[in-house]
């Protein structure tokens, strides 16, 4: 039959669309193991504060456990007279342990604090799984950056040639990115090991009733400081829904460029079939959706970040239903998270690198012209006037349509006598990536160091 929570100032029931706004079981019925395991500790603390006797807690949690059973078996659903996840799972408490046990546990507790603390609970099973989908990620690109520990390429800013790097030193840069990400999943777990139980509806409870005790049963290291912060707060959805929209927007950047490489114009890479698709009218298409997948949906995180913090913007102290918005935009960011993660993987994981035509593209628009430079100022050549005397290399082998390395001896001296040929050292694209071996330059070496701590950092995540 129909539960009802307040049935007694109430005498009717609501309204059909009353009922049908104010549903929320078609998404947090996936709150319901977190709410019976909040249940579960709930009867406990009731019990220690002498609420529940022994024998009414042991038939309390039986029924508990058989209710758990019925959820993860289908058997117990909501229906649509159930308002939301607290409700459905109240009245099949009260169907298994009977009106009178079942009704004793709503003491000392509101649905205010039990939804603060599941969304919590569901949050934190999200962040390990979202870390783990990531962290395969990292690994795809370490996979590749060890399989090419010699390949370059021509290092770009404003998508231009810029300076030649190591393919390698290029994927690392994406594995440090999602690493940030990785660790501000685990700064965000720590300030969200607090649980909101016990707070009531706001002001706490009056029965004797250990939140601290609920929050240990439930895995959290504390209780919230106070019961208005701990049922009105939500910065907790808002900065996962921040981290989790980062890790999008740090794919998105993977993504982007894994469809220009993809490009006839570029060259660099060939998509495997697998983790790619076809043209139903070109046949000699193949496309790389998972990456444009990957592009779309960072939009939708961040949609999810900006309308999460506008249904927070302005609501006043303490519980607002307002607030039962909160949590389907981050449900989202998570399921769009949980398709696209093993699909990057695998698309980076199989991507064929062409390394030859990536290293010929290497010293192409004048990529060695800053070792140029560099190499003047080794000389004690003021920096003003060495850049200006590579910039003067380049004109000329433009205007003869060569490369810097096809400079004559005399073209060379003749723009500055500092330039002997000794300067051809650093003329080749090995030369230049070799020179750059400073703590996190493209060196081989500092590269190589660089994937030992990627690697290391992978294995203690
Ligand atoms: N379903 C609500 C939510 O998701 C929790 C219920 C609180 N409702 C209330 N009227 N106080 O936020």
């Amino acid at each position: 039959g129909d539960v009802k929570l307040w049935g007694g100032r109430f005498a009717s029931g609501p309204a059909e669309a009353m009922a049908k706004l104010s549903a929320s079981t078609h998404f947090d019925w996936r709150l319901a193991p977190y709410d019976i395991a909040g249940s579960r500790a709930h009867a406990r603390v009731l019990h220690s504060a002498g609420l529940l006797t022994a024998d009414e807690l042991e038939r309390m949690l039986a029924a508990l456990d058989t209710l758990e059973t019925d959820v993860a078996s289908g058997e117990f659903t909501p229906t649509i007279a159930d308002e939301d996840v607290h409700t459905a799972l109240e009245r099949g408490l009260l169907e298994r342990a009977g009106v009178e046990l079942g009704g004793k546990l709503r003491a000392g507790r509101s649905r205010n604090d039990q939804v603060a603390t599941q969304f919590r609970m569901w949050l934190r099973d999200a962040a390990r799984r979202v870390t783990a989908g990531t962290l395969d990620v990292v690994d795809a690109l370490v996979t590749q950056a060890k399989a090419h520990p010699d390949a370059v390429m021509p290092g770009r800013t404003h998508l231009q040639h810029a300076q030649p790097v190591l393919l390698a030193h290029h994927l690392l840069a994406h594995a440090q990115a999602l690493l940030r990400d990785v660790s501000r999943l685990r700064d965000w777990d720590a300030r969200t090991d607090e649980s909101p139980y016990g707070s009531g509806a706001l002001a706490g409870s009056s029965l004797g009733l250990d939140p601290e005790a609920v929050a240990a049963d439930l895995g959290f290291g504390a209780a919230v400081e106070n019961s208005i912060d701990g049922t009105a707060s939500r910065d907790f959805a808002a900065e996962f829904a921040f981290a989790v929209a980062m890790l999008g927007v740090n794919l998105s950047r993977i993504a982007e460029e894994v469809i220009i490489w993809n490009t006839a114009e570029f060259g660099y890479v060939t998509l495997d079939d697998a983790w790619a698709t076809g043209s139903s009218i070109m046949p000699q298409k193949k496309n790389p959706d998972v990456a444009e997948l990957t592009r779309g949906k960072s939009g939708k995180l961040i949609g999810n970040l900006t309308g999460l913090l506008a249904t927070l913007k302005a609501q006043p102290l303490a519980y607002n239903r307002d607030l039962q918005e909160d949590k389907e935009p981050v449900f989202d960011s998570v399921a769009h998270l949980e398709l696209l993660l093993p699909a990057i993987a695998g698309m980076v994981g199989t991507l064929t690198f062409h390394t030859e035509r990536m290293a010929s593209l290497a010293p192409a628009g004048f990529t060695l012209a800053t070792d140029i430079a560099e190499w003047l100022v080794r000389q004690g050549v003021p920096f003003r006037v060495a850049h200006e005397a590579s910039g003067e290399c380049v004109r000329v082998a433009e205007s003869r349509d060569v490369g810097l390395d096809e400079l004559t001896d005399d073209e060379l001296a003749g723009i500055n006598p500092a330039l002997t040929p000794a300067v051809r050292e650093v003329l080749t694209v090995a030369g230049s990536i070799a020179s750059r071996d400073a703590h996190g330059g493209t060196a081989p070496a500092r590269v190589a160091e660089q994937l030992g701590r990627v690697e290391k950092r992978v294995a203690d995540a």
